[in-house]
């Protein structure tokens, strides 16, 4: 169990100490943001929160959650239409229109690829690697495999955790650098503070999550929240 809120005497100010940040029902009515309100996702969350799951479980549970994401957040995508033929006549068919990345924020987003992938089986995965400096709360890059190629209708970058936002603000400002027609940010849970941040910084980013949780603690953790969605997956404590 992390000790989310304890403070040195003598040493400087934790990074959210002291800083104000907006309540659940001051960000609840952003537009653009999309929170999941399906039992399923309510049920998998619990899981998921859980400081008995094991990371094999919770790797899983990223997997899934991902997968039910995708298919909320792909519920506006553009769609080509042709004939085809079916074993008794010839009818209308729909294809996805143009190409869709995804960007898993390196390396709690790697389990949200993966389930997106189970929804749309050819999506690109376009790798981008932000550290967050635990100290100062800055988000670092440190891996960008970026295609120069670019024929998306749409990219979702995804990422479980939207703390104070600089992760997924950075990731944006990355990803518009490449001219992409629509970026969406996905994630599993939000603090009010990071959502307000995210939608401030990118006003014409869908962003759609399983949760939105009631605040940041001094250490810049999400609480209730679930821990560092990094280590719970990859086992590394
Ligand atoms: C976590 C998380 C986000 C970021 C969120 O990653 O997966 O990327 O922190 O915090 P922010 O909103 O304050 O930027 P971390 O940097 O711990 O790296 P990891 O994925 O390698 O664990
Ligand atoms: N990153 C995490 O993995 N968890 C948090 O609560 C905040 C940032």
């Amino acid at each position: 169990m992390i000790d989310t809120n304890k403070s040195q005497e003598g040493q400087p100010p934790l990074p959210m100490q002291g800083i104000p940040q907006p309540t659940r029902d001051e960000v609840l009515k952003l537009p653009r943001v999309h929170i999941s309100s399906h039992p399923v996702m309510a049920h998998k969350m619990t899981a998921l929160r859980d400081n008995n799951t094991t990371p094999p479980d919770f790797y899983r549970l990223v997997k899934e959650i991902g997968a039910l994401l995708a298919y909320e957040a792909t519920e506006n995508l553009a769609l080509d239409t042709s004939t085809i033929e079916t074993p008794l006549q010839a009818t209308t068919g729909y294809r996805l229109a143009g190409g869709i990345g995804v960007t898993p924020i390196l390396r709690a987003g790697l389990g949200l690829a993966e389930g997106f992938r189970e929804v749309i089986s050819d999506a690109q995965v376009w790798h981008l690697g932000l550290r967050r400096d635990e100290r100062t709360l800055r988000a670092l890059e440190y891996y960008n495999r970026l295609p120069h190629q670019i024929d998306l209708q749409v990219c979702y970058a995804v990422d479980p955790m939207l703390a104070t936002g600089g992760s997924a603000i950075d990731a944006l400002n990355i990803l518009k650098r490449r001219n992409i027609p629509r970026l969406c940010y996905v994630g599993i849970i939000a603090a009010p503070y990071g959502l307000l941040k995210l939608t401030q910084a990118h006003p014409d980013v869908d962003i759609y999550i399983a949760a939105l949780d009631e605040s940041l603690n001094d250490y810049g953790y999400i609480v209730p929240g679930l821990g560092d969605a990094g280590d719970r997956q990859f086992g590394t404590f």
